[in-house]
């Protein structure tokens, strides 16, 4: 059963395991009358109307207008693209992949319809290497949806035509960023590209390519059947709809949840994942994946859970995402395991990124070994400021915005760890407590 302050219109029905097949996303949520109606009645620019009127702002990290981002497409004969992002890699995120194994006609629908928007004839879904399972059911979705005609050619009589292939990467974080997934789509090595030209102009193959991601393409059939002023009863004026947000950490029930946007953040972690282990206390969260700049407990509890109020306290809500530390995390060891992540990311074209990320892990090494002095605190901060807005793409700046606001936040922590380290003291290291249960539809 959902919690009574879920809001579930993404996970509506989640429960029901039918509701991954075809005549199961009929049965339970009227599944593809939407699809009928655009394709058989809606010309491109009522769809993109409702779209852009809906403010739906895209899921996948830096909450851009996907309606604006689909109107942005050139007109014209030239073959155009729609990219659905199902990477998912950034450590806390895993809403995705529940969506799309719980629902996979849902993202085809939202799919379908958004190719209308963008006039789009050939679409594909780049699903991470390691969801092996997700993108299975995802096969089988598709075929499914072929074989009734809702994708191919001539859909449902209507002369127009889709063309769907699932393609399944190769287990490379990078390959997230939407233009490192289109030269990965191509069969090259997934590297960022220079923007401009962005992805809306020369994208896929050099054509115009809508990319969004799963979570955003999922809320594109209820918001055309419904209407944008159904969409923004929920959520708040600048942070419409729902989000399915996936809390882990130390918490008692991590797990995704679907909430109306502006939820408070306090009522997401204690009430909906249970709040601390038993005698613990929230130190820290990301609010928005790893990438996100890490807000103190006392930052963040406040705060209604939406773009806004997340931008305006110096973070961001991202992928929507939340990871909870409790009093027993140690912050330096947190970013080193952060910094070593996106260290290991790094496609190494840039060299803020590639260098900067090695000389982050190294000195959060010497920190923790008790070999730095709190000059190097300085230093980190300051390797950190040189790396934000300075590379090609954002995976620089996602370690350097954690990285530095957990240095400047808990300065004294670091300081307490470098001393305690020097005197041959292990920073407490966490051993993962089994959750009390599995939250929400996990
Ligand atoms: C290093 C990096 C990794 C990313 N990984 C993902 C990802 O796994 N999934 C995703 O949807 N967006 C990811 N993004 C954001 C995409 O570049 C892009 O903004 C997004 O797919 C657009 O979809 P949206 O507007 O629907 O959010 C990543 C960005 C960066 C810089
Ligand atoms: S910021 Fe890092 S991951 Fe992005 S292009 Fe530069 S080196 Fe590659």
């Amino acid at each position: 059963m959902p919690h009574t302050l879920e809001t579930r219109v993404l996970l509506e029905g989640a429960e029901d395991p039918r509701l991954a097949t075809l005549q199961g996303y009929r049965d339970i949520v009227g599944g593809y009358a939407t699809l009928e109606k655009a394709y058989k009645s809606m010309e491109q620019d009522e769809v993109l109307k409702e779209l852009e009127e809906s403010g739906l702002r895209g899921r996948g990290g830096a909450g851009f207008s996907m309606g604006k981002k689909a109107s942005f497409l050139p007109r014209g004969d030239m073959d155009k693209y729609l990219c659905c992002n199902a990477d998912e890699s950034e450590p806390g995120a895993f809403k995705d992949r529940e969506l799309m194994q719980r629902n996979p006609h849902q993202l085809i629908e939202g799919i379908a319809i958004a190719a209308l928007a963008a006039d789009a004839g050939h679409a594909f879904i780049f699903i991470r290497g390691e969801y092996d399972s997700q993108a299975d059911v995802l096969d089988a979705a598709v075929a499914e949806a072929y074989e009734a005609g809702y994708l191919g050619t001539d859909i449902l009589g209507t002369r127009r035509n889709l063309e769907l292939v699932v393609h399944r990467g190769a287990g490379a974080y990078i390959c997230g960023e939407e233009t490192a997934l289109l030269d990965a789509l191509e069969g090259k090595r997934g590297n960022p590209r220079l923007k401009p030209p962005f992805p809306a102009v020369q994208g896929l193959y050099g054509g115009p390519t809508l990319i969004n991601n799963v979570e955003t393409l999922s809320n594109v059939p209820r918001i055309v059947a419904k209407g944008a002023e159904w969409f923004r009863q929920f959520g708040t004026e600048q942070s419409p709809g729902t989000k399915v947000v996936s809390i882990s950490g130390r918490v008692r029930r991590p797990g995704n949840y679907e909430i109306s946007l502006g939820l408070p953040t306090r009522d997401l972690i204690y009430e909906l994942a249970g709040g601390p282990l038993p005698g613990r206390t929230v130190k820290a969260i990301y609010p928005g994946g790893s990438s996100s700049p890490v807000l103190t407990a006392e930052e963040a509890m406040d705060l209604p859970y939406s773009f806004e109020a997340m931008a305006e306290a110096g973070s961001m809500l991202g992928s929507g995402s939340v990871i909870v530390a409790d009093d027993q995390v140690s912050i330096p060891l947190m970013a080193l395991r952060t910094a070593r992540f996106y260290h290991h990311e790094s496609c190494g074209k840039c060299t803020p990124c590639r260098e900067g990320t090695n000389w982050t892990v190294k000195m959060l090494e010497r920190v923790v070994r008790g070999e730095a002095t709190p000059m190097d605190l300085d230093i980190i901060s300051s390797v950190q400021e040189n790396i934000m807005g300075h590379c090609l793409c954002v995976l620089g700046d996602s370690m350097a915005m954690p990285v530095s606001a957990m240095v400047r936040k808990f300065r004294g922590e670091f300081e307490q760890t470098m001393a305690e380290a020097a005197e041959g003291i292990d920073p407490h290291v966490v051993v993962d407590a089994a959750p009390e249960t599995l939250g929400a539809a996990t």
